[in-house]
């Protein structure tokens, strides 16, 4: 059976509700409330849920960002330490830069904070691969968003680690650039690497992810293989949709009885 290599175990984080935040709005305790995820080797994963439903927050928990309230969490089959990041390529969300240097000056910063040698040949490599070569002596400054995005994509993958954990790496892409982020999706898939991804288009994840997840007002209302949660790979978003309006409607009838 192939490794687990990351592994959520009812993990719950409560953020201070201030008067009027979202989560009051929604009726929500918790930006996440026991969220069990696992994700083997190899595998392509991925994370699909509402705005605001929890997937950065359990994504930043998994990576050690933020401290959960509690739950456990395990990568590559032990405790979250210092170790385990030399093996993981993250994008954030928002991935940010300065804005002054140039995408191959990114490249030689990103690399000396991975502490690895990104020779010439090696940036060429990553920069055509996520289609930013011939702008490499641009400005981030003058990059659009899709660019940046690609950009934040080619940083996670210089020191080449086992498992990347991508927080929406589609987000701000064009339809030709979401072709390209899944096409290296697959590449690293068949190269033997491990892929985490979040997104709130379920097409990206039935047609290339293994295994899929869907998180709502902070749980996990569905983890399972894309085979068996859209047979042929149709129809996915038609069963999301529905598996969200059915936990809307039961939650709204369970209010309705409280009252
Ligand atoms: N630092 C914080 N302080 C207070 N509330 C927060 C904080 N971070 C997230 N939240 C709340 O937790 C919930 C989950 O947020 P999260 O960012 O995880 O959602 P998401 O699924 O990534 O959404 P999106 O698709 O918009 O990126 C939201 O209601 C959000 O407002
Ligand atoms: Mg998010």
């Amino acid at each position: 059976m192939a490794q687990t290599v990351l592994e959520l175990k009812n993990v719950s984080k409560r953020y201070p509700l201030a008067p009027g935040s979202s989560l009051e709005a929604q009726g929500r305790i918790a930006a996440i409330d026991n969220v069990s995820l696992s994700l083997a080797a190899g595998q392509i994963y991925g994370f699909a849920g509402l705005n605001g439903a929890g997937k950065t927050t359990s994504i930043k928990a998994a990576l050690g960002l933020i401290q959960p309230d509690s739950g456990s969490i395990e990568l590559f089959g032990a405790p979250i330490d210092a170790a385990a990041f030399n093996q993981i390529g993250f994008c954030p969300e928002k991935p940010v830069f300065y804005e002054t240097l140039t995408a191959s000056e990114i490249i030689d910063f990103s690399g000396r904070l991975l502490n690895v040698t990104v020779d010439a040949s090696r940036k060429k490599q990553i920069l055509e691969r996520v289609g930013l070569y011939d702008d490499r002596h641009k400005r981030v400054a003058a990059f659009s968003k899709g660019m940046q995005q690609r950009l934040g994509i080619a940083c996670a993958m210089l020191h080449d680690p086992a498992l990347y954990i991508l927080d929406e790496p589609a987000s701000g892409l064009d339809p030709l650039g979401r072709r390209l982020v899944k096409d290296i999706l697959l590449e690293l898939k068949q190269a033997g690497k491990t892929v985490f991804f979040s997104t709130h288009i379920i097409s990206d994840i039935t047609e290339i992810c293994d295994k899929i997840a869907i998180i709502h007002n902070g749980q996990i209302l569905y983890e399972g293989a894309v085979d068996e949660f859209c047979p042929g790979h149709k129809n996915g978003e038609e069963r999301f949709i529905k598996i969200i309006q059915d936990y809307d409607s039961k939650a709204a009838a369970a209010k309705c009885s409280v009252r």
